[in-house]
């Protein structure tokens, strides 16, 4: 009961790594609120987590939801322990496949998402909080066809440092997780057929140092280590869950 009595935010917790998260967070004793869009899960979703877990929906890039997901999060918990902003998208994209669409998507629901989800939440943290923004292995190197999603993730890990130094005085904590390739929905949402997707998910095993791709539980192990008392000595660093691929 790594988590006993602790209130947590997940952004994205519908599915994949925050759902993952969740799951995990709740089984060592947190009270979880999730978000998504898409509210047709949150059924499936809260028989999965329990009575636990609140499921709230909202845009990450509006910060009107977030605000109004903010205020559900202040009645149902009172205050937060842990915000992991986790919402997110990757999406392949060479310098000429940009274009305004895109380009405001990736930065919209990355960046922008993760600076008013702790803005709205920024009151309701309690002394001691730990806030994990999800980052991603494609900004630890150069990598080919995905500069825009590696630069919002880079942006993330900057911003994991500026606001450590700006909650210093409530002790809130402030760090990153960069997965690798990880087996979630993500890439089944790019709108190619189930071929295409098994054969993208062969290749980036192959990829991988460790030889698989990583399984969403993966980053909800580092999620729990940063969420808890245990790393407490640990701040404004990423910490890199990728089987090897942008270290070895
Ligand atoms: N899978 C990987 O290989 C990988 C690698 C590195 C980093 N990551 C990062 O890990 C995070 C989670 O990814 P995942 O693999 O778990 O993907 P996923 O299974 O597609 O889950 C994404 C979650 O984010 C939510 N979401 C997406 N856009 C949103 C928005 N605008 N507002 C609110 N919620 C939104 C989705 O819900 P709705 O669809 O209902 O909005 C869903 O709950 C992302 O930040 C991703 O960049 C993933």
């Amino acid at each position: 009961m790594r988590l006993n009595n602790k209130s947590v935010l997940i952004t994205g917790g519908t599915s994949g790594i925050g759902l993952a998260t969740a799951r995990l967070f709740i089984s060592e004793g947190a009270r979880v609120a999730v978000t998504g869009r898409n509210d047709s899960v949150f059924d499936r979703v809260r028989t999965e987590l329990g009575e636990n877990a609140l499921t709230l929906k909202g845009d990450v890039r509006s910060i009107g939801d977030m605000r109004a997901i903010a205020a559900e999060v202040k009645k149902s918990f009172g205050g937060l322990d842990v915000v992991f902003a986790n919402a997110g998208r990757a999406f392949p994209s060479a310098i000429n496949e940009i274009d305004e669409d895109l380009y405001d998507d990736i930065m919209d629901i990355n960046v922008k998402g993760a600076v008013f989800t702790l803005q709205a939440v920024l009151p309701d943290l309690r002394e001691g909080a730990s806030v994990i923004l999800n980052t991603s292995f494609v900004a630890q190197t150069g990598r080919h066809g995905i500069s825009l999603t590696a630069a919002a993730k880079a942006a993330l890990r900057s911003l994991a440092r500026s606001w450590s130094y700006e909650f210093l005085d409530r002790k809130i904590r402030v760090n990153a997780i960069a997965p690798g390739a990880m087996d979630t929905p993500l890439i089944s949402k790019w709108g190619m057929s189930e071929e295409w997707v098994r054969d993208r998910k062969a290749e980036f095993a192959k990829a991988v140092p460790v030889g698989h791709m990583g399984k969403a539980e993966d980053i909800a192990y580092a999620a729990l280590y940063l969420a808890s008392d245990e790393s407490s000595y640990v701040v404004g660093t990423e910490l890199v869950v990728d089987g090897g691929a942008s270290q070895l």
